[in-house]
């Protein structure tokens, strides 16, 4: 892992002059965080294979795990992959916004940048400040979320704070992230056939009612076993974990609730639960995910609410419900079993 020895600048959105100074930032070479709708992005210069090193560095990723590339229009994806008559659909139905589709990649891309894979990832933001950076900067931008690898992605500049000064060289604050997970990903596997590797804010549901068939990467819902490989690869880390280990509750409120209640009083223990749990949300211990069926508050709280663990030296176990799977419940769900390690009770 880099040292912490740069001089981070942070900048607020839209600060015009800061914004000029981070476009001149990325096309150097050098590292830029920013906002997008999904969660923050570390942002480097997608043509430029040392600043893709750069960004492997900074995070302390592996750097067989490729980064996804930013662009401002679906248009120009051409000049950096294949593009199919999938890619133009989905496209037109869903971007800019939060899906990235990965492609058989043209030369053009280094290979550092995707992790050696002669495919790349590709991404449409919709965050204004993420489209004026790509459009000022005259460059893709290659970015993985812009957390520490390992800790749960950043959803607000002083996540990023936290995570990357001293090891980037500027941050564009642009406040809180409106989804707060990160992007779909879709690969497209055939005619009108689609694999999700990562579910996000463009759910299954939406996938299908435009008519592609999708399947589901199995790394989205369970644990795969010694030597199986995710398609994406960031998949198979161990992400969004929270120091104190998280279990999950598989069962119905009513013996969830129950077998929370047996904590109230117990400090070392978080309960994770819903506005609903009435007898549950007032304990100190507690800490209200969301309403039950507002799955977008939930979705924008979760990363917030992991890093929020670390700062309590106290807890020592978390439990939380097992998330519902429907609409984007399946990210909820996904992000969720990777935070636990998989460990799922059924008390
Ligand atoms: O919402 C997002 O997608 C955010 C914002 C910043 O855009 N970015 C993000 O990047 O989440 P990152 O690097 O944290 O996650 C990218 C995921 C990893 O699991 C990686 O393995 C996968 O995308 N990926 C990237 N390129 C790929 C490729 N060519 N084939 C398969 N998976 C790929
Ligand atoms: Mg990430």
């Amino acid at each position: 892992m880099c040292e912490k020895h740069i001089n981070t600048k942070v900048v607020n959105y839209p600060d015009k002059e800061g914004m000029a100074e981070a476009a001149k930032l990325i096309r150097e070479g050098k590292l830029v965080a920013f906002p997008t709708e999904t969660v923050y992005g570390l942002g480097a210069n997608a043509l430029m294979a040392n600043a893709a090193e750069k960004v492997y560095a900074a995070k302390g990723r592996p750097s067989d795990n490729p980064l996804i590339i930013h662009l401002a229009n679906a248009e120009d994806a051409k000049k950096y992959c294949e593009v199919t008559g999938e890619f133009e659909r989905l496209a037109k139905a869903f971007t800019p916004g939060p899906l990235t589709v990965v492609m058989k990649k043209k030369d053009i891309i280094p290979s550092t940048v995707t992790g050696g894979l002669d495919t790349v990832a590709v991404r449409i933001p919709s965050h204004a400040a993420a489209r004026e950076l790509i459009t000022l900067a005259g460059v893709p931008i290659a970015a993985p979320s812009a957390n520490l690898s390992g800790r749960p992605s950043t959803t607000s500049a002083d996540h990023v704070i936290s995570d990357m000064l001293g090891r980037i060289d500027m941050i564009i604050d642009g406040g809180g992230c409106d989804i707060g997970l990160e992007s779909t990903i879709v690969a497209i596997v055939g005619e009108n056939k689609l694999k999700m590797l990562r579910p996000g804010a463009v759910t299954l549901e939406m996938l299908r009612n435009e008519g592609f068939e999708v399947t589901l990467d199995k790394a989205v819902t369970e644990k795969l076993s010694e030597g199986e490989k995710p398609a994406a690869p960031g998949m198979k880390y161990r992400h969004y974990a929270p120091v104190s280990p998280v279990t999950l509750i598989d069962a119905c409120d009513e013996k969830r609730v129950e077998f929370m209640a047996k904590f109230i009083g117990d400090s070392s223990v978080a309960l994770v639960c819903f506005e609903e749990d009435v007898t549950i949300k007032n304990a100190k211990n507690a800490v209200v995910l969301g309403r039950k069926d507002d799955l977008a508050a939930q979705a924008h709280k979760l990363f917030a609410l992991l890093r929020a663990f670390d700062e309590k030296s106290e807890i020592k176990q978390i439990y939380a419900p097992l998330p519902d799977k429907s609409g984007i419940g399946l990210a909820i769900f996904n992000r969720m079993l990777k935070a636990s390690g998989y460990s799922v009770i059924r008390p």
